[in-house]
This record gives structure tokens, sequence and C-alpha cells, in this order.
């Protein structure tokens, strides 16, 4: 009887633990959406661009091999669980034991020698096919660098700054038109990871990683920093906005333009310059040259604020200029302690900033 409780126990916790990673592989790749941002759920089995697919094609394949594997070998062994099990009247002497089967030993020396080389070439031509791809003349370059806890994105070639939402062309029957992205670091390791793109590459500091996606489907894709960087590690999301090609050239065209001055927030703006927060950011066409926050200069065509923690609603921009600790704790802008109604002005100029 006692006996019979401690194996009821053993299975229960082989079950609890078998349940336990299947939710973990069922789970990998989703992103929990931020503060109202519901279309922040992604999955590694969907999708939807090279290298992704051809991706996931591989781990497709080493699943089917390696469950092959483990449907032979835990079948064997509820097989013999069952039929060799001990019954009454079962003479309590040991079964006949063999040793030096030639057979034996060849067949399970062989076997998954063969299995492994046939992983390592395929896993091999995958890994080949991915990194020897070459930028064609066509390719948008961008130059993405890590920082705690957001993204600065450059288009060196387009002469672009922006932050967070990294814009690309669809690759679509026209043509290929991949992007190819250099990683960088301002600070310490983070990793890139849009899961229906592709998948991670870190980037690292004093060192260039290189990565490529060429997605085919128009939409917003988000990811998030995937390699632990500190208290908001979570909240360093990044969206890949996926555009149809003539709309990604007029969204550059957009982007190349100085900012835009408005008279309707004189005020506001004398605010923002007579207080540090020109010692950070930078919004170009003005004295602003700060480069350690994100550039602000088309902060308004951005969806979101604080890499993603937030939607970019005057509300929440407002909650933001008050207090920056209230939206994500420990993030290296300070509170201005500015009145109320300078938060209400400084909103209102960086609202004019389209
Ligand atoms: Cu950056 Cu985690």
């Amino acid at each position: 009887m006692r006996l019979s409780l401690y194996r009821h126990h053993k299975i229960l916790r082989a079950l609890l633990l078998f349940a336990f990673a299947l939710t973990c592989v069922v789970f990998a790749g989703h992103v929990e959406p931020v503060l109202g941002n519901t279309d922040g759920v992604t999955s590694i089995f969907r999708p939807l661009s090279q290298p992704a697919q051809e991706i996931k094609e591989l781990s497709v394949l080493v699943l089917a091999i390696c469950g092959s594997i483990f449907i032979v070998v835990a079948g064997l062994l509820v097989y013999a669980i069952v039929r060799f099990r001990h019954r009454a009247g079962d003479e309590l002497s040991e079964p006949p034991q063999v040793y030096g089967s030639n057979q034996i030993e060849l067949a399970w020396t062989v076997l998954p020698l063969l299995i492994v080389f046939v992983l390592i070439l395929v896993t091999s031509r995958t890994i080949a096919d991915i990194q020897n791809r070459k930028p064609t003349p066509t390719a948008v370059q961008a130059t993405v660098i890590g920082h705690q806890w957001w993204w600065e994105i450059r288009y060196p070639e387009l002469g672009i700054v922006t932050a967070n939402e990294l814009h690309v062309p669809a690759s679509d029957g026209h043509g290929s038109r991949p992007t190819f992205l250099k990683l960088q670091s301002a600070d310490v390791a983070h990793s890139f990871w849009v899961p229906l793109l592709s998948g991670k590459t870190d980037l690292i500091p004093n060192r260039e990683n290189l990565m490529w996606i060429e997605p085919t489907k128009p939409g917003t894709y988000p990811g998030n920093c995937a390699e632990y960087c500190g208290t908001q590690h979570a909240r360093m999301l990044i969206r890949v906005v996926v555009h149809p090609p003539d709309e990604f050239e007029r969204w550059a065209r957009e982007q190349q333009q100085s900012a835009s001055i408005e008279t309707t927030a004189a005020e506001g703006r004398r605010v923002f310059f007579a207080n540090s927060c020109v010692n950070c950011h930078t919004i170009r066409g003005t004295s602003a040259q700060g480069t350690f926050g994100p550039d602000l200069t088309h902060l308004m065509s951005r969806q979101t604020l604080a890499a993603g923690a937030a939607s970019n609603s005057p509300d929440n921009l407002r909650l933001w200029v008050r207090d920056p600790q209230k939206i994500k704790v420990g993030c290296l802008m300070p509170n201005m302690q500015l009145t109320d109604n300078e938060v209400d002005q400084v909103v209102a100029y960086l609202q004019t900033l389209k």
C-alpha cells in the first residue's frame, strides 16, 4: 500500500513536469501585450519573413526526428514495463543477461551517428544560407543600437534617426528588397528578437553583429529584447513596421524633414529648451542635439512611448513627462519636477513634432 502511494507520487510528479514543459513550448516566442498594445502577441511557429521561415522549417524537421526517437524509446519502455511487470508467482531471480552482442552494440552506435550527422548537415546548410546572404543594391541598410532600455535606429544612407520602431519595405512580387541590420550596443548586451521575422541576434558592446530580414507582408511586427539587460529589460520592446514599397518611400521622405516649427506651442518650446531635456534629446533643426535619449524630431509619428511601455496617447505622454518612473521604474529619464502647467505646455510642444 505504502509502495503504491509512493509510485503514484512519482507518476504525478512526472506528469506535472511534462505539463510544465509542454506549456513552455506552447508559449515560446509570445510577447505579452503592454499597456493596451493588443497586437503584441507573436509566435515562432508562424513566420512571415526569411530567415524566420527557414529556421522554422529546420526546427520542424529536428522536432520530427527527435519526436520519432522519443516515441520509439518511450514506446519500448512502456511495452517493457507492461509486458514484463512483476506478477504474483514470478520467481524473484534475475532475467537472462546479454553482454557483448555485436549486433546490438553496432545498432546503438551507428544509428545515433547517422542521425547526428543528418542533423549537423541540415543545420550547417541553414546557418550558411542565412549568414552568406549579401546585400543587394536595393537593400535597405539600418543600424540598430541597444540602449538601457530602448532602441536607437539609424538609416545612414537615408539620413534618418528614429527610435523603437524599425520601418522597412516589404518584398513583394516586383522584387526582393531585404533590410540589412548592423547591431551595436551603447552599454550592456541586448538581443534583437522579432520572432515572426528572424531568430535572435545579440547586440554586444564594442562589436558589430549583422542580420537581415525580408518580410513579404505589410504590418506591424512586435518583438523585444531577448537578453537580460537590467531592470526594464522586459519593457524594451521593438516594433518592425513593414510598409508596401511606395509607402516606405513616403515614410522615409517625411522622416528626413527637420522638426516642424509651429508657433502654437511657444511656451512649451521655451520650457523644453530651458530645461536639461536638450542634453539628452535631439530635435533636428533646433539647438537640441543630445544623443543619450531617443531622437524626438518626429515623436508623434511613433505608435508607442518608452520603447513600447505605453501607447503614444496624449494622456500617456503627459504621465511620461510628469514622471517617467511611474511608467518605467528605473528608467534613465529623470523626473524634471515641472509644474502641472509646464507639463501641459511641454506636452503641447511635443505634440507638434509630427
Ligand atoms: Cu535590452 Cu534586455
